[in-house]
């Protein structure tokens, strides 16, 4: 295990902000694990997790010890489209090693940055498809008991970018690898209007071609955070009720809108565009001019301006629509 003291942690998260850890202990197996939960126990430091860093605002500093997965390794059972995966690998190689192996069903959820094991925390999801619909079980860490389990799809309880991973506890619960079945022959899922629409030329699309045209949309779409820093999407796409849809309607004429389980969900960024947050900006934070769901580091912008900025637009949007906006990036405010 490596360890570092008094580490920086703008590497580690794709915001790129300052920020410092008392302590950052690399995990490479599951013994690394045990020893860096006894270390944090003996000098009383809290514990927090980190997969790729590209979900997470520090807006202060992280009192305690940042355990960063870095365990790899890949098992493809290619007969039954069955696939093991270490925490620490990266998500988007590993949508290309299925392609590469003939495996599909991911290659609509190409580009997501971030790690394999932070997938089912948050159920990661992307034009049309989210991460339950191959999941098979995960292997779990839990550093409140010191025990490993495994835990199945109904035990981890999947939602729209959420599980029962996601519930705040006390101590981290560390996924250290998981399993998912895929789909051995190519079928395509064109649900998402946006990727039907870029995929209108071609006749019949392979899953090539969809892992392509992903690409090119997440590309012309949302700012490569290895150039700009950013998390993705700052907060959930809201669920409102039909009522709520039809006050609306009446002072817009067709606004975007999906239908989902417990109403109807309208896109946080149409929301936050119609408030005038697209492109805006306030010191070096900022909104990026593609997409107004995307806060963006413009340079030198401190995670505290970051989270300022967040407030604001929630705060803007609650005002302007009676709707409340909910992170889907983890804010670490400690100090
Ligand atoms: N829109 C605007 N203005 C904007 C941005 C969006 O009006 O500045 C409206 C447009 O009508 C657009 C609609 O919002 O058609 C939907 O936009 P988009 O297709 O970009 O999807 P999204 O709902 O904003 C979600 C996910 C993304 C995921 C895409 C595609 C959430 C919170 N975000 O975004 O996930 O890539 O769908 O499936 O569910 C992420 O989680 O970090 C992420 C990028």
């Amino acid at each position: 295990m490596n360890l570092t003291y008094n580490a920086e942690l703008k590497p580690y998260n794709s915001f790129g902000v300052s920020a410092k850890a008392t302590c950052l202990a690399e995990i490479h197996a599951s013994e690394d694990l045990e020893q860096a939960v006894e270390l944090a126990d003996s000098n009383d430091l809290p514990l927090l997790l980190l997969g790729g860093g590209t979900n997470v605002l520090f807006a202060g500093d992280f009192p305690g010890m940042v355990l960063l997965m870095r365990n790899r390794g890949v098992e493809i059972d290619r007969e039954s489209g069955l696939i093991r995966i270490a925490a620490g690998e990266n998500w988007h190689d590993l949508v290309q090693t299925c392609l590469k192996n003939s495996l599909y069903g991911l290659e609509n959820m190409a580009l997501i940055p971030g790690s394999t094991g932070a997938a089912p925390v948050q159920n990661i999801g992307a034009y049309g498809i989210e991460l339950e619909s191959f999941f098979v079980e995960l292997d779990l860490f839990d550093c409140n008991s010191g025990n490993v389990r495994t835990m199945n799809r109904k035990d981890c309880n999947f939602s729209y970018r959420d599980s029962i991973l996601k519930q705040p506890r006390p101590r981290p619960q560390v996924v250290c690898s998981l399993t998912l079945q895929l789909l051995r022959d190519p079928t395509p899922n064109l649900s998402y209007p946006t990727l039907a629409k870029e995929l209108e030329p071609i006749g019949d699309p392979t899953p090539q071609d969809i892992f392509k045209a992903v690409c090119q949309i997440r590309r012309r779409r949302l700012p490569d955070p290895t150039k700009i820093g950013n998390a993705g999407s700052f907060f959930k796409n809201p669920v409102i009720p039909h009522n709520e849809f039809e006050q609306l309607r009446t002072r817009f004429d067709s606004p975007p809108s999906f239908p989902a389980k417990e109403g109807i969900k309208i896109p946080a960024g149409w929301l936050l565009e119609q408030c005038g947050f697209k492109g805006y900006t306030k010191g070096e934070a900022g909104v990026s001019e593609r997409h107004a769901l995307v806060l963006i580091n413009r340079g030198g912008a401190t995670g505290k301006e970051l989270h300022q900025l967040a407030m604001e637009m929630q705060a803007r949007v609650q005002s302007e629509f009676g709707i409340t906006l909910e992170p889907e990036v983890r804010v670490i405010c400690t100090a």
